[in-house]
């Protein structure tokens, strides 16, 4: 199981300090534990996780390899300051920078030939789900976002549906089954055979076991209470139980 906290823009860098050594106190065995962090917080970061098995992310790279870019972050300064893998197609990316799949596909690409993992986002919006569109949404989002060159084990898949960031509301288990189950089948087909599946969406120490326990889950990605260490390390907790 994979547990992945993004801390999206957040907190102050005293509290993050502070966040990455209480995670570091527990122990998750069978865990695999990741976090995203803001790019400026990923030395400071790196120095806290230090001895612990935790892994260290950033939350976006650029496709290019350097130049000029002002404000963009590269997959190999990510790579240089500490990181070993970046989350890629966020639908905040995708919503608010007008990230498209085949940009994500670009940085994936870039990001790979660094040497990070990478961590794609998908889901559908609510309108999209209310029409009956979420699994075609979804696996036209991984056809164009996934390079077919990326080796299975670099790859996580994430499913998040937009609906259920920071809003509270979960999907069900029926429409996880749904979902996972279609993006398993899309990722052996596409020679992914290997490839994690996390569910992200309001995912907090109560529902997670829940969740855990649908088929093809492989894991969360958690936003919100990836902020509360109990509250990671309750979902951490749910995901060995
Ligand atoms: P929340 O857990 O706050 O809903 O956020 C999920 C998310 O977007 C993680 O990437």
């Amino acid at each position: 199981m994979i547990v992945a906290a993004n801390w999206k823009m957040n907190p102050g860098l005293s509290e993050a300090k502070k966040l990455a050594s209480d995670y570091c106190t527990a122990a998750h065995k069978g865990v695999t534990r990741i976090l995203f962090v803001p790019h400026p917080y990923i030395v400071p970061i790196r120095k806290r996780l230090q001895g612990s098995d935790i892994l260290l992310g950033g939350q976006d790279c650029h496709q290019m390899q350097s130049g000029a870019h002002t404000g963009d972050v590269s997959a190999g300064m990510l790579q240089n300051c500490g990181a070993s893998i970046v989350l890629l197609g966020h639908s905040e990316r995708r919503a608010y920078y007008g990230e498209t799949s085949e940009l994500v596909a670009a940085k994936a690409t870039m990001a790979f030939e660094t040497g990070l993992s990478v961590m794609i986002c998908v889901g559908e919006t609510l309108a999209q789900r209310n029409s009956g569109d979420a699994l075609a949404t979804v696996l036209q989002q991984l056809t164009i976002s996934v390079p077919v060159t990326l080796p299975t084990t670099a790859l996580t898949i994430a499913y998040e549906p937009v609906w259920a960031i920071g809003t509270g509301k979960v999907a069900t288990v029926a429409e996880i089954t749904e979902m996972h189950t279609g993006i398993r089948h899309w990722l052996y087909s596409a020679g992914f055979g290997r490839t994690k599946i996390l569910y992200g969406g309001s995912v907090n120490p109560r529902n997670a076991a829940e969740i855990f326990t649908v088929a093809h889950v492989d894991g969360a990605l958690v936003g919100g209470a990836s902020l509360i260490s109990a509250d990671f390390d309750g979902i951490c907790a749910a995901a060995v139980a």
